[in-house]
């Protein structure tokens, strides 16, 4: 089998990576094995794969390489293997981008779990299904809140429906999550799930990674390829970021949601597969609608059910849960032993805004157990803009008015509120405000004079 390999990248000398490439020659993967930068180079100029190992002694040599690897093989889950590891380079390799810095030894269950992380588990002969359904089903998503209360019931009630679900929600919400969870949960769950991210695949190979093609349809297309409609078979085909696919594409994705028949890229034969579809945006699609950019009926056919993935913020009663499901998991992966976070940690994230929801914070807390001085993550482990005052209240705001609007008024307003409110808060003794602003005092009686905020009380 020639799709979607796994590529491993050997540049180890110590001999730990050839117990790597034995491990997984044992699972069956389509696994291509090659052993310089130079062979992997040339390798990923003319082929495709959706996961990347760079198996090595230590990162550092290799760091202008994974720079490069990033780049020319941008729709690859990067994990990086060492046999000497390092703390600098666990942070080296997530900050260019890695999805996973695996330390030796490597346990079978480590690696598993690493493949797991970059999207390869799917590409193994399927698990029994109870397997399945409790590693990546609705067990898999975290939350108490209402909000999610509601997603998971939603889950229950349409994951056996054959019907199309659209997952809507910002950013690092769970969206592909709550996708996996339709498919895990339903009985298609013990079919492929074949993830698609229209955002990140140019145009032009899009196409013919959705719909496959044939031997010689052009330049580089050397032997047939399947799609990924056609190796969803029996399965769920989750579109994400569906708002980016072009005008061309959109109307031939209607057409296969309509016959669920194609043909390959310079193919004539019709080609059938029995997929669900699972689609995901973060825009608003009503918008893209109207501004003629995404077909209206192709969004009648997607729309049929929609989930709303909640923003973190409206759901912060979900934060403690979600700081010790991550700092258990990132424990494990990281052979630390953090207890926890601080009474004060705990309160600074509950406060924060997270514009990139769950997956800011569980970023933020590897980067924090990866560094961590004591067994308790405590305020000084905590990255800058945690730390900034006018991070607490500030929510982000939806979207901007298409019309523009005065920054320093709105600025201004807002100032005005923020500072009447800590006036109220303590009963307009104004030694206190000011403290609880971080202001001089003399600044805020300035503010006050600006702003005319006199207590009604001080008034009558
Ligand atoms: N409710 C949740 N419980 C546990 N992990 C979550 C939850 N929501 C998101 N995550 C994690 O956050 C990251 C982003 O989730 P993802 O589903 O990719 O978001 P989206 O597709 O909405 O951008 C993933 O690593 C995912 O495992
Ligand atoms: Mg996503």
């Amino acid at each position: 089998m020639t799709h979607n390999p796994l590529l491993l990248l050997l540049f180890d000398s110590s001999g730990r990576s050839s117990e790597l490439a034995k491990a997984l020659q044992g699972k069956a993967l389509p696994l291509v094995i090659l052993r310089s930068e130079a062979e992997a180079r040339r390798w990923l100029e003319t082929n495709q794969c959706q996961a990347i190992l760079l198996a090595v002694s230590s990162l550092q040599p290799h760091g202008v390489f994974l720079a490069e690897l990033q780049e020319a093989a941008s729709q690859s889950a990067i994990l990086v293997a060492a046999s000497a590891p390092s703390v600098n380079d666990a942070v080296a390799a997530l900050q260019a981008g890695a999805v996973d810095y695996i330390e030796a030894p490597v346990s079978e269950s480590r690696l598993d779990e690493a493949l797991d992380k970059a999207g390869v588990s799917r590409l193994l002969p399927p698990a029994g299904q109870s397997q399945a359904k409790t590693r990546k089903g609705c067990a898999a998503i975290i939350g108490t809140s209402s909000a999610m209360r509601q997603v998971f019931s939603l889950i229950n009630k349409v994951c056996d429906a054959e019907t199309t679900v659209l997952v809507r929600g910002e950013s690092g919400t769970g969206k592909e999550l709550i996708a996996q969870a339709l498919h895990y949960e339903g009985v298609r769950g013990t079919g492929p799930f074949v993830p698609v991210n229209c955002g990140a695949i140019p145009g032009e190979l899009l196409e013919s990674e959705l719909f496959g093609h044939e031997k010689g349809a052009f330049t580089h297309a050397i032997r047939t390829r399947l799609g990924r409609f056609e190796l969803a078979n029996g399965g769920t085909v989750f579109l994400d970021e569906i708002s980016e696919m072009s005008p061309m594409l959109q109307v031939k994705l209607l057409r296969v949601l309509q016959e669920k028949e194609f043909e390959r890229i310079g193919g004539t034969k019709t080609i059938s597969s029995d997929f669900r579809v699972v689609a995901a945006t973060n825009r608003d699609l009503e918008q893209e609608v109207e501004a003629g950019r995404f077909r209206e009926d192709l969004y009648y056919r997607l729309n049929v059910i929609p989930i709303e993935a909640p923003p973190l913020r409206e759901r912060r009663q979900d934060i403690p849960l979600l700081v010790e499901h991550f700092v258990a998991r990132f424990n494990r992966l990281r052979k630390k032993k953090i207890k926890g976070v601080s009474d004060e940690v705990m309160a600074r994230l509950a406060r924060y805004a997270w514009p990139g929801n769950v997956r800011e914070l569980e970023n933020m807390l590897e980067r924090m157990v990866i560094l961590a001085g004591g067994d308790v993550l405590s305020v000084a482990d905590l990255p800058e803009r945690l730390l900034e005052a006018g991070a607490a209240p500030v929510e982000r705001l939806e979207a901007l008015p298409e019309q523009g609007f005065f920054l320093n008024e709105v600025l201004s307003d807002f100032e005005k509120r923020l500072i009447l409110q800590a006036l109220e808060q303590t009963d307009w003794v104004k030694n206190r405000a000011a403290k609880l602003l971080n202001v001089n005092r003399t600044t805020l009686i300035e503010k006050m004079k600006r702003f005319k905020l006199v207590s009604s009380s001080a008034e009558a």
